[in-house]
């Protein structure tokens, strides 16, 4: 696979996480960079072995696959450049936060090879949640080649675009809610008397070891806190204490308000 050419347009942070993933997969041999700043395409040479370019219709001319990843405000410009050096071959890749394969099409005005990719910020340590949704005119091995590319960044699941808005309300703003999480787990320690950093380190490693746990063996969340509540013990006194609190209640709340906001705001760039 990946013997199709890729152009990435726009290296900034989800640009390079993508580019890392597939450096870190031995896969950028085909993959050629496009960057406003010279500074920038030079660093991403020097880092990455990549060929880089400034044009965007040029780099458009000689790739297969083409990812989108500049922001959601420079997605039009961008777009109406390319336009006119895509061919019904194209794939398209974007990963523009609210940018609808619909509204994508719209701006090329005319058939083209669309999946949308909602990855998030743990793509930076290849540990991404990404959904990938499929456009029109895509074709399954479009999606398997779009699958290959975002599995180098962590775990990938296909849904249908409808369900986007969902995505960013979970696994796009979810590093967020984990963040709160670990912070107020810190505090906690820090609260009953653990120095800060000490506090900081175990809450961290206590989220990344429990993922991984679940992640290795397959156990749900439910089975796993069962094991580790033992009758009139420490840890159902303190799930107690968060149920008290309306913990996931709270947390399905954030969900749901994030979710509609995504809503809110897809209509306002559409
Ligand atoms: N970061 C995330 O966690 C995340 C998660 C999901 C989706 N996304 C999506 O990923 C996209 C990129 O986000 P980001 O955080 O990576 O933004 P970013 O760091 O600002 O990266 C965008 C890059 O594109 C460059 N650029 C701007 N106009 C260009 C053009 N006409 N041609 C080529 N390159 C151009 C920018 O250069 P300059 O700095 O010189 O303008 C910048 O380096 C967004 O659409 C966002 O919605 C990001």
């Amino acid at each position: 696979m990946l013997k199709k050419k890729i152009g990435i347009i726009g290296c900034g942070n989800m640009g390079e996480a993508i580019l890392r993933g597939l450096h870190h997969k031995g896969m950028t041999k085909n993959i050629v960079v496009s960057e406003t700043r010279p500074e920038r395409r030079d660093f991403i040479k020097k880092t990455y072995g990549v060929e880089v370019e400034q044009d965007n219709k040029k780099l458009a001319s000689q790739v297969q696959v083409i990812i989108l990843a500049v922001k959601p405000q420079e997605l039009r410009g961008v777009l109406q450049e390319i336009s006119p050096a895509l061919d019904s071959a194209t794939l398209l890749i974007s990963v523009a936060a609210g940018a609808s394969l619909g509204t994508i099409a719209s701006i090329l005005d005319k058939g083209a090879r669309l999946v949308r990719a909602m990855p998030n910020i743990a793509a930076l340590a290849l540990e991404s949640a990404t959904a990938l949704a499929k456009g029109g005119e895509a074709t399954k091995e479009d999606m398997e080649v779009a699958q290959e590319i975002f599995d180098a960044l962590g775990k990938t699941v296909v849904i249908p675009e409808q369900l986007m808005d969902a995505v960013t309300g979970m696994s796009g703003s979810g590093p967020a809610y984990v963040c709160l999480f670990i912070e107020a787990l810190a505090d906690g320690g820090v609260r009953m008397g653990l120095p800060r950093k000490a506090a900081l380190d175990m809450a961290i490693q206590t989220v990344l070891g429990t993922a991984r746990l679940l992640t290795e063996q397959g156990e749900h969340p439910a089975h796993l806190k069962d094991k580790v509540s033992s009758p009139g013990g420490t840890t159902i006194a303190g799930i107690a204490a968060l149920e008290a609190k309306g913990f996931r209640g709270a947390v399905m709340e954030a969900v749901a308000s994030a979710t509609q906001r995504s809503k809110e705001l897809a209509k306002m760039q559409g």
